[in-house]
């Protein structure tokens, strides 16, 4: 998946070289950011966010089965849409997100607890800056996507 790679700065050749170098398969987000481990740290943080603050509760009520499948799912679809393995996807189809969030009643409240959680478990685990902003943005907008209300 290029759209993390399109979306970092230009650089100068001189900068680039090194990475050119490198095998264009390594050159996507879920690499760039550490992979399978630090994809499982992230929705794990994600969720002890969660549960940690008084300022995500109504996110937390929303959430109904055990919250260890929720990180697991969280975990696999961030895979693949970060351009590893599509574990979500193989297991159950189609991630179609907007449609399987049409149960719960999303509006502004929700999505900004949610990017709470996500904008902390980003900074435990991405540490290049650059990086994170991109994957947070582009997360954000995903999340916005989420609102049904
Ligand atoms: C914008 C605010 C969002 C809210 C309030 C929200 C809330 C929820 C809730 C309540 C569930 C069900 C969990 C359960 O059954 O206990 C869920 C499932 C899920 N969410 Fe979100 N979510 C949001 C955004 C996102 C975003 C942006 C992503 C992707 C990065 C995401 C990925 C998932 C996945 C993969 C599942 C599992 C779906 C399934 O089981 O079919 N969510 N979400």
């Amino acid at each position: 998946m290029n759209w993390f790679k399109k979306l970092l700065p230009q650089r100068p050749a001189s900068q680039t070289a090194h990475q050119d170098d490198r095998d264009p398969k390594q050159s996507n987000a879920y690499d760039m950011i550490g992979g399978d481990n630090t994809l499982k740290a992230i929705a794990h943080s994600f969720y002890q966010r969660m549960q940690q603050g008084d300022d995500t509760r109504e996110l937390l009520a929303v959430h109904r089965a055990p919250l260890a499948q929720s990180e697991q799912k969280l975990y696999e679809f961030l895979s693949g849409w970060l351009g590893g393995p599509q574990l979500f996807q193989q297991k159950y189809g189609h991630p179609a997100l907007r449609a399987r969030h049409m149960p719960f009643a999303i509006d502004e409240q929700l999505r900004d607890q949610w990017l709470i959680c996500m904008r902390y478990a980003l900074e435990q685990h991405i540490t290049n800056p650059e990086h994170r902003q991109v994957i947070y943005r582009a997360i954000a907008t995903l999340a916005d996507h989420m609102r049904n209300q």
